[in-house]
C-alpha cells in the first residue's frame, strides 16, 4: 500500500507527472525560463503584436460562425454579427480597431528596428520572415475590408482591380485570377473570404511563429550590442550570452521580460478594447450592388496613402500604385544587405534616425492632409472640358478652376466626362437658379451625399464656382 502523501507532496508529484508526460522541460528551458538581456518597456511592441493577432483570430472565428461570404447575403451577415448577435458590435469593433491598430504598431516596430539597427547580423532572417509578416497583415487588412460588401468596399474593391488591370502584361489575367471570373461577384467574394481567413491566416501562423523563433534564438537588440558594434553574427552572439548571463545584465524571460512585455501589450489591448466599447466597429454604407458607384473612402490606417494618391501627378498615378508596394517590398528586403554598418542603437545611426523620422512626420502630416480635406482622394486634377468651340471668361473661367481645385470635379461629371459618382453637371433637367446653387452648395440638403462648402469657400469662391455650374447646366449633357 502506498503512503499517505501531505497536500503539498501531492501537488509537487501531478507537477512531476504532468512535466514529464507533456514534456514540458524544453519549453521551460528554451521559453520560460531562458536568460534575455534586460529590455526598455518599449520593445513591449512585439508582445503588443502578439495579443492583437490573437485577438484579431479569435474575433474573426466568432464572426465566421456568421458570417455569410456569398453577394446575396454577405452584406445582412455583417449587419446580423452587428446589431443581431451577442456582443455583437463589440467583437466586430474589436476585429476592426485590433486590425487598425495593428498596422500602426506594425510599422513602429518596423520603425524601431530600421532605427536600432536590429537587422544586423545574425537577425538578418528574423527582419526577412517579419518582411513576409507585414505584407500578409496589409494584404488581409484591405481583404478584410472588400468582405463587408458594402457600396464603399466593393467600389474600393473595383479600385483595386483597376490598379492590377494596370499591370503591364499580366494584368488581366491577374484580374480574372482575383474576380474568380470575366467579372465581379460571386466567384470573387468567396475567394476573398478563403484567403482572408485560411490562406493568409495559416500563412501567419507559420510566419510569426519563426519569427518568434527566430527571436527566441537571437534575442532583441542589447544595450552591450550598442556599445560594441559587434561586426560579425558570431561576434554578436558571443556578446549576447556574456550579457544574458550576467547576474545584473540578463534575466530568465519569465517573470522580468514577461511582465514589461505584457503590460505594453495588455495597456494596447485595453486601449482597443475601449475604442471597440465606445466607437463600435465601422459603420456600414448601404450595400453593394455591383451597378452603383459609391464614394470611395479607405480606412483610417490607410488615409495617408489616399493623400499620397491625391497628390501625384496624373501621368504617373497609373503606374505608381502598383509599383510602389514593389519598391516597398524590395527596398525592405534588401535593407540587411545594403545597410552593412556595425553601430547599433538609435545614438550611433544618425541617418536611421533621420530617414525614420522623416517617414513618420510624412505619414502623419498626408494623414492630416486626409483628415482635413475628406474629398481630397482619388481627385481629378484636369479641368472640367467645355463643347468643342465654346470658351468661357472671366469669373466663369475661374470658377471652373476653382471646380477642380474644390473636388467637384472628383464627384461630378461634366459633359459625361470625368468620374461620375454624382450626377453630370450639364444638361441638368432641372435648372437651378443662381440662388438656389449657392444654398445647394453651401448646405445641401440632407441625405444628399455631398460636403457642404459653407465654410469652405469664400463668397467670391462660391459666387465663381456657381457662375461655372450656372453656364454648364445649359450645356449638352455629352459632348
Ligand atoms: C463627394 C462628392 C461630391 C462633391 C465633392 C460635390 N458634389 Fe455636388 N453632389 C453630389 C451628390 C451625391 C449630389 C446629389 C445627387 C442626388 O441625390 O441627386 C450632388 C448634387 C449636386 C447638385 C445638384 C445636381 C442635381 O442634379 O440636382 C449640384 C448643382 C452640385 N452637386 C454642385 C456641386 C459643386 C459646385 C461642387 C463643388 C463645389 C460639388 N457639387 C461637389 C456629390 C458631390
Amino acid at each position: 500500500m502506498a503512503e499517505k502523501r501531505s497536500p503539498a507532496e501531492l501537488k509537487e508529484s501531478i507537477k512531476a507527472w504532468l512535466k514529464l508526460r507533456f514534456n514540458f522541460r524544453p519549453i521551460e528551458k528554451h521559453i520560460i525560463y531562458h536568460r534575455v538581456a534586460k529590455h526598455p518597456w518599449y520593445y513591449g511592441d512585439g508582445a503588443t503584436l502578439l495579443v492583437l493577432l490573437i485577438t484579431l483570430l479569435v474575433t474573426g472565428m466568432f464572426m465566421a460562425l456568421t458570417y455569410s461570404p456569398s453577394p446575396e447575403t454577405a452584406y445582412e451577415s455583417v449587419r446580423q454579427i452587428t446589431s443581431g448577435n451577442l456582443m455583437g458590435s463589440f467583437v466586430r469593433g474589436l476585429h476592426y480597431w485590433s486590425a487598425g491598430i495593428v498596422v500602426v504598431v506594425l510599422i513602429y516596430h518596423m520603425f524601431r528596428h530600421i532605427i536600432l539597427g536590429g537587422y544586423l547580423p545574425p537577425r538578418e532572417g528574423t527582419w526577412l520572415v517579419g518582411v513576409v509578416i507585414f505584407f500578409l497583415m496589409i494584404t488581409t487588412s484591405l481583404i478584410g475590408y472588400t468582405l463587408r460588401w458594402d457600396e464603399r468596399s466593393v467600389y474600393a474593391l473595383g479600385i483595386a482591380l483597376n490598379i492590377f488591370y494596370k499591370i503591364p502584361w499580366i494584368g488581366e489575367e491577374i484580374v480574372y485570377f482575383v474576380q474568380g471570373g470575366v467579372d465581379l461577384g460571386r466567384a470573387t467574394l468567396s475567394r476573398l473570404y478563403a484567403v482572408h481567413v485560411l490562406f493568409v491566416p495559416f500563412a501567419l501562423f507559420a510566419a510569426v511563429g519563426y519569427h518568434i523563433y527566430l527571436v527566441l534564438t537571437y534575442g532583441a537588440t542589447t544595450p552591450l550590442e550598442k556599445e560594441y558594434a559587434p561586426a560579425t553574427a558570431d561576434q554578436q552572439i558571443e556578446l549576447r550570452d556574456r550579457e544574458k548571463n550576467d547576474p545584473k545584465m540578463g534575466q530568465p524571460f519569465f517573470p522580468g521580460m514577461i511582465s514589461k512585455s505584457g503590460t505594453v501589450a495588455f495597456v494596447v489591448f485595453l486601449f482597443v478594447a475601449w475604442l471597440a466599447y465606445t466607437q463600435g466597429p465601422q459603420e456600414l454604407y448601404p450595400e453593394a450592388n455591383l451597378t452603383e458607384i459609391s464614394f470611395p473612402q479607405e480606412e483610417w490606417w490607410f488615409h495617408w496613402y489616399s493623400a499620397l494618391a491625391a497628390y501625384l501627378p496624373p501621368a504617373i498615378s497609373d503606374t505608381f500604385h502598383w509599383v510602389f508596394p514593389i519598391v516597398v517590398f524590395l527596398v525592405l528586403v534588401l535593407l540587411p544587405f545594403v545597410d552593412r554598418g556595425d553601430n547599433r542603437g538609435a545614438q550611433r545611426r544618425p541617418i536611421a534616425v533621420i530617414t525614420t523620422l522623416s517617414l513618420v512626420v510624412a505619414l502623419l502630416a498626408l494623414t492630416g492632409l486626409r483628415l482635413k480635406s475628406s474629398w481630397t482622394a482619388w481627385p481629378q486634377t484636369e479641368l472640367p472640358p467645355l463643347p468643342k468651340g465654346e470658351q468661357v471668361n472671366g469669373n466663369v473661367e475661374r470658377g471652373r478652376h476653382l471646380f477642380t481645385k474644390f473636388g467637384c470635379f472628383n464627384c461630378h461629371s461634366v459633359g459625361g466626362q470625368g468620374y461620375s459618382f454624382a450626377p453630370n453637371l450639364s444638361g441638368l433637367d432641372r435648372r437651378y437658379s443662381q440662388d438656389e446653387l449657392k444654398n445647394f452648395v453651401s448646405q445641401p440638403p440632407e441625405g444628399v451625399a455631398m460636403p457642404a462648402y459653407k465654410s469652405r469657400l469664400t463668397a467670391e469662391e462660391l459666387d465663381d464656382i456657381v457662375a461655372f455650374v450656372l453656364v454648364i447646366q445649359t450645356f449638352p449633357k455629352e459632348y
